[in-house]
């Protein structure tokens, strides 16, 4: 009997593929292939085919994708960039880092930016806005690309929830100036270890980025080009990643699977804002189930008092962390789900039988 659930299970994962992975070891091992290797470049040119852009450039995590997209793009002191109130610390982080001043405009009840305040938050410094596209389902890129051609700014997605997402088949990390990966463990492309990239058409970005994450050397000629960082996807990493890539099409059926299960099961009670969205030829991959339940952290607590692991991100905004220094307007949007935000078990190592605990368990609480 189930009385215990997961939130996800990368013990369980390795074992469905151990074969794949332990060879793609051996491989990479048994050749001494660390640094920059073939594993990497295959990874690479595998991604930017997947995603539907020209190039891909492996880095260390998503953060570093995130700033190497914001130094690629030119931007720095002076200059102000547009952020969604509600992410990951992150975003907004990497445009601190390199000195620029976030701008932050309120979600819609999807959670991603709500397109409506981004004109608004435009001012003669604005040189960039970071759409994110959260849990699994993308931020609306069409309205978004317009604003942006419409005032020559640098748009970098934070796509970092949402590989194999699509509008209109067009899949995300492909409409911006740059997209941008994560690769920590519990992604939907995970990998053992931090790990990230960035896709992107333009090839001076890929160089710049290419030798960026190398120190700024220039690998063919050993020239430095500039100062940069030490932020490469190792070898291995690559190698892991490429045969979960392999692997994505049909786990993102299986992740749709079970949101249909949750939804067929969920849908009548009252009290849930399930994430189903009626946005034509928007695709959602269901990173995660991030519902809202009017009962917030009463709601959490009781799945968790139950044995089901379930993430609440994020009842405090990062903008309320004082350390951080951010500006805090009040954002309605981004409060109240806040309040209400739990995400359920989603992975695909999860059985029927422990979805169908989880969903006895959120019945029985609005019993
Ligand atoms: C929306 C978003 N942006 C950025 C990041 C940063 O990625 P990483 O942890 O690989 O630096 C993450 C993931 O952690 C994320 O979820």
């Amino acid at each position: 009997m189930v009385n215990h659930v997961r939130f996800v299970a990368p013990d369980k994962n390795y074992l469905m593929i151990k074969d794949e992975i332990d060879a793609a070891y051996f491989d990479v091992m048994s050749k001494g292939d660390l640094i920059d290797r073939d594993h990497l470049k295959n990874f690479e040119q595998n991604l930017a085919n997947f995603v539907g852009t020209k190039y891909a450039v492996g880095l260390n995590s998503g953060y570093d994708a995130l700033h190497m997209s914001l130094r690629a793009a030119g931007i720095g002191q002076g200059d102000e960039v547009i952020v969604p109130a509600h992410t990951f610390v992150a975003t907004c982080s990497a445009v601190v880092n390199v000195g620029a001043k976030p701008v932050l405009v309120d979600v819609t009840p999807d959670f991603n930016i709500d397109v409506d305040h981004i004109g608004p938050a435009i001012t003669e410094r604005t040189r960039g806005i970071i759409p994110v596209h959260l849990s699994g389902y993308m931020a609306d890129m069409p309205r978004i690309m317009k604003i942006a051609e419409k005032h020559d700014l640098a748009v970098v997605e934070d796509a970092c929830q949402s590989l194999g997402s699509s509008i209109h088949g067009k899949g995300a990390g492909s409409w911006g100036t740059t997209g941008c990966w994560s690769f920590y463990p519990f992604k939907i492309l995970g990998g053992y270890g931090d790990g990230g990239a960035i896709t992107t058409d333009d090839p001076e970005i890929a160089r710049f980025a290419r030798r960026m994450r190398y120190n700024g050397e220039d690998r063919d000629t050993g020239e430095y080009c500039g100062h940069g960082f030490t932020c490469l996807l190792d070898n291995l990493q690559a190698a892991f990643l490429d045969v979960k890539l392999r692997h994505l099409p049909d786990w993102i059926k299986r992740r749709k699977a079970i949101a249909e299960m949750y939804r067929d099961a969920l849908s009548d009670i009252e009290d849930l804002l399930l994430p189903h969205y009626d946005k034509p030829g928007f695709d959602h991959v269901y990173q995660n189930y991030t519902l809202r339940s009017v009962q917030g952290s009463e709601f959490s607590d009781y799945l968790k008092s139950k044995g089901i692991e379930v993430l609440t991100q994020f009842r405090k905004p990062y903008y309320k962390h004082a350390a951080l220094n951010l500006e805090d307007k009040g954002f309605p949007e981004t409060e109240a789900l806040s309040r209400e935000v739990c995400s359920l078990p989603m992975n695909v190592e999860i059985t029927d039988e422990e979805i169908g605990y989880v969903i006895d368990t959120v019945k029985s609480f609005y019993r």
